[in-house]
Order: structure tokens, then sequence, then C-alpha cells
């Protein structure tokens, strides 16, 4: 297993190594951190449709494991916890070793744990903070060293990191204040890592996308936040799980759920983009509207 001094060392030597590929991202080397499932799976899966070599990064090695799989050649999957800092450099390595280099890196780990005041405890808010917001700090750091280094040896090169916050990073979450904070925050850090990382030309932009009411998150038929909201009566006089659905899609005027392919638009628009950075984008469906 390569260190992280030796992989910072091989990024420089092979930054013109790269496949062949055709896409919107041809020839890119992404990571998906939280890639094994949900947005971060089906993300991956139109990273590596448009040509980028992918690694899957996630505690789920199972999971991680079938769905590198199930990407093909050009992907593989390596075990990281974001909230570990040993962790996250040995993710950078095993990403350099595998495939060269990194050139989009794309925070999407995230855990969601309700609670209002009262019901929230220090250590749940901990969890969701470890994950969310020191995850991404920790990732944008030895993310960027990395592409530090294959600009030092090409300076014509641009690199992205790329966090996935939230609606709930633009507008507050009921008794959701744990999670909203955390993506708030990690707006925070992308606005002051764009201002610091724009001389070595990495981008660093947010995505904010709507609910995802087809992933596991939401739909899943034991622990999915449908089921909870409906056994918790969060929606008034919702009897099934359908009712607390029609009551969250009514909130956009483009009435259904955020699914990975329109995240993945707003990623390919960030890279593509060379004239943006430190900006958090809606992809809500036009729930949240900016000024
Ligand atoms: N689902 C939604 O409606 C929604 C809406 C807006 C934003 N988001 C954000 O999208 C991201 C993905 O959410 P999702 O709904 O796909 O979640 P999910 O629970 O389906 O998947 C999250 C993945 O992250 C992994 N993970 C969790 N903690 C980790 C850690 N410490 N280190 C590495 N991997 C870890 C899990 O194993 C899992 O594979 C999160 O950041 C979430 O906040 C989700």
């Amino acid at each position: 297993m390569m260190t992280f001094d030796e992989a910072l060392k091989t990024a420089a030597e092979k930054v013109h190594d790269r496949p062949r590929t055709a896409g919107r991202l041809s020839g890119k080397i992404a990571v998906v951190t939280g890639g094994a499932q949900g947005f971060g799976f089906g993300i991956a899966q139109a990273m590596y449709r448009e040509g980028a070599c992918v690694m899957i990064a996630d505690m789920n090695a199972e999971t991680g494991v079938a769905a590198a799989k199930a990407l093909g050649e050009r992907a593989d999957f390596a075990f990281v916890n974001v909230g570990d800092e040993e962790s996250v450099k040995a993710l950078m390595a095993a990403t350099v070793e595998r495939f060269g280099g990194i050139d989009v890196f794309f925070a999407n780990a995230g855990v969601a744990k309700a609670g209002d005041l009262d019901a929230m405890t220090a250590q749940t808010f901990d969890f969701v903070t470890t994950v969310n917001y020191k995850g991404y700090f920790l990732c944008a750091k030895y993310a960027s060293a990395v592409m530090k280094a294959q600009f030092a040896a090409d300076n014509t090169l641009w690199h992205d990191i790329v966090q996935m916050s939230s609606k709930s990073g633009l507008v507050g979450s009921k008794a959701n204040f744990a999670y909203a904070g955390s993506k708030f925050g990690g707006i925070g850090l992308t606005q002051s890592f764009a201002l610091e990382l724009a001389p070595y030309q990495i981008k660093v932009n947010a995505i904010c996308p709507g609910n995802y009411y087809d992933g596991p998150l939401w739909s899943d038929p034991e622990r999915g936040l449908f089921v909870q909201y409906l056994n918790a009566g969060k929606v008034p006089g919702a009897k099934t799980v359908e009712d607390v659905k029609e009551f969250y899609l009514s909130k956009s005027p483009i009435h259904r759920g955020c699914l990975p392919e329109d995240v993945a638009k707003a990623i390919f628009y960030c890279v593509e983009q060379l004239y943006e950075t430190g900006q958090a984008i809606p992809v809500t469906g036009g729930q949240v509207m900016l000024a």
C-alpha cells in the first residue's frame, strides 16, 4: 500500500497518464465518497458513463464492492470513514495507486439524524457534524494536496472539489438542525476553500439538491423517512406513505423528487465551467430559489 507522500509524488509523475475515453468527464479520475448506494452510486454511474475512472469510497465495503463491479473496469472500491483522518489519507493514496491521480473529488458521504432541541443529544449532534462537516474538511485537505501536486507538474490543469450539500444548506430545516447546520457550515467551507485554492486552479463548489424520494433514505420500507414521518405523525392528516409523499412533492413547482442524474448534470457544469468557484448550486425543482 502506497503512503500518502508516495501518492503525491506518483500523482505528479502520472499527471498525463489518463485513459482516452469519451464523454463530459473524459480522461478524468473521480472519487465519490458515500458512493456505495443512493445519490452517490447514481452519480458514480453517471460519471462513469461520461468517461471517468471512478473510485467508490464508502464505509460499507460489501455494497461498495458490488457497486464498483456494476460500473465496470474503470471503477474500483476503497474503504473510507470520512470522519477519520488516517482513513481519508489512505483513500487518496489508494486512488492514486489504482488510477494515477485525482481530478474530481465529490464529497458526498453524509448522514441525517433528525430531532428537535429537546430530543437531540450531544452525541448524535457530534456524529452528524463529524461525518458531514469535519469529513468534508478532511477530504478537501487531502484531495487538494494531490491536486496541488498535479498542478505543480502541469500548471495548465484544472481540478474540482464538489461538496454534496442540500437544500437544507440554504434554508433551515425544522427539527433537523444538526443536519442543516452541518450543510450550511459545509457551504462556508466551500466558499473559503474556493478562495484559498483558486491560485492552484482547483475549483470548489457545492450542490444543494432537493429530496431524492426514490432513494433508500426516503423510500426504504422499514427505516425510510416516509415511514418514519408517517409513524411520527409529522404530516397532519396523512394516513399512508403516499399521503406523506404527496405532501413533500407539492413543495416543488416541478412536481417530482430530485434524481442522481439531476445532480450529476450540476457536477458536470462545475467541471466544465472554468470561470466559477465557491458557488452553492440548488437542484430542487424550484423549491428553493436564489435571489
Ligand atoms: N436523499 C436525499 O433526499 C438528500 C437530499 C439532499 C442532499 N442529500 C445528501 O446526499 C448525500 C448522500 O445521501 P443519500 O441519500 O444518498 O444517503 P444514503 O444513506 O443512501 O447513502 C450514504 C452513503 O454514505 C455512506 N457513509 C455514511 N457515513 C460514511 C462515512 N463516515 N464515511 C464514508 N461513507 C459513509 C453510507 O455507507 C452510504 O453508502 C448526503 O450528503 C446527503 O446529505 C441527500
